[in-house]
């Protein structure tokens, strides 16, 4: 087998991402391994000259592990199969990707990605015969049979603090704050954050809600007494009546985006409630990492490439209650990870008294 691997980013950024590179350059180093990062997540071996960097331990010596972001850079709309040239058309460029990497003498891989970036990976490699390990990563946490993505932690941290951060100013000028967090199509952030940040009302896309079932939970807050509520809502949430808030980017890519405004709009109107909307954003990817993402990313790193030593290609490291284990990448792509609304985040929500609004 090759003595050369190659690493890289692919998908959606998070914190936590170079404490993974960290981790696999340092047991590859120790296996006498040379590593290669690839720039721009695959996209930079479609470049002329293709884009990399050999990367040794010396590269993760100061801060590079503590920072956000990826020192390899990334994207999360350049498919080989579906690639837009500069004059709009559509390419696919897969079989020049699949020479680059072997014009490079790269025969194994590792990629830290999503379920998006997986499924994309886990034909390129079936295609060019690559040995391929993948390291799942997202803020999302929607990634199937893993209990965790690197990323999430921080982003669930980022959004605590937010919440932090606005009791204070809602008690002073008695008021609903909404905030809008990340999450795609799974609450998990808006949930868990919600719970540590003492939200009363958590609005995820798994539960419908009704607008009056807030109203009640934010009127039964004032009559006890209480001057302000916190409101957390996950950005794929709909309208009770089912439409979808989306931002249109340039270009036109669209993104989740603008349920927190409709709601804060909503509550005022059934509350009487003065409301004030956040939006969070990309903020909750940009942080260090967490000293819980850190560990995630050692231990995932580590070992993605004993997976490779050993031979075991076309799996993802994961973690599950607690163990280390690989599964098959075609299973962790089969479905995606959404909050079990029977489960026990949720019972422990609801023994708290906060409301779902429905
Ligand atoms: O999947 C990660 C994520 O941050 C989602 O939570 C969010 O909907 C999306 O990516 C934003 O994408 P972009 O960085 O392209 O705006």
């Amino acid at each position: 087998m090759s003595k050369r691997i190659a690493i890289f980013t692919s998908g959606g950024d998070c914190a936590g991402l170079n404490a993974v590179m960290r981790a696999a350059v340092l047991r590859a180093d120790a296996l006498g391994w040379e590593v290669i990062g690839i720039e721009n997540g695959t996209a930079g071996l479609l470049d002329n000259p293709p884009r990399y960097k050999v990367l040794s331990p010396d590269d993760f010596n100061g801060t590079v592990m503590r920072m956000g972001g990826t020192i390899l850079g990334t994207t999360n709309s350049r498919n080989p199969f579906a690639y837009e040239m500069p004059d709009g058309s559509i390419k696919d460029r897969s079989d020049e990707l699949i020479s680059a990497l072997k014009a490079l003498d790269i025969e194994s891989l590792i990629g830290i990605g999503g379920d998006g970036s997986f499924e994309i990976l886990g034909r390129l490699v079936k295609q060019g015969g690559l040995n391929f390990v993948g390291v799942p990563k997202t803020i999302d946490n929607d990634v199937h049979m893993t209990d965790f993505a690197v990323g999430y932690d921080t982003a669930v941290a980022v959004a605590t603090e937010a919440l932090d951060r606005l009791q204070p100013t809602a008690a002073s000028h008695d008021r609903v704050m909404v905030l809008e967090v990340m999450g795609r199509d799974a609450g998990h952030i808006a949930l868990t954050a919600g719970i540590a940040g003492g939200a009363d009302v958590i609005l995820i896309p798994e539960i419908p809600y009704e607008i009056e079932k807030i109203a009640e939970k934010i009127q039964s807050i004032k009559e006890n007494g209480r001057n302000f509520a916190l409101v957390i809502v996950s950005e794929a949430v709909r309208t009770p009546d089912g439409k979808k808030y989306e931002v249109v980017y340039h270009g036109g890519e669209t993104r989740y985006g603008g349920i927190g405004d409709y709601l804060g709009v909503k509550i005022a109107e059934a509350t009487g409630f003065e409301t004030r909307v956040t939006v969070l954003g990309h903020v909750q990817r940009g942080a260090e990492p967490t000293y819980n993402d850190r560990l995630l990313a050692a231990v995932l790193g580590v070992k993605a490439v004993e997976l490779l030593a050993e031979g075991t290609f076309g799996r993802m490291v994961a973690v599950q209650g607690g163990d280390v284990v690989d599964v098959a990448i075609e299973d962790a792509i089969k479905e995606c990870n959404i909050v079990d609304v029977n489960g026990k985040r949720v019972h422990t929500a609801r023994s708290l008294g906060i409301s779902f609004g429905d």
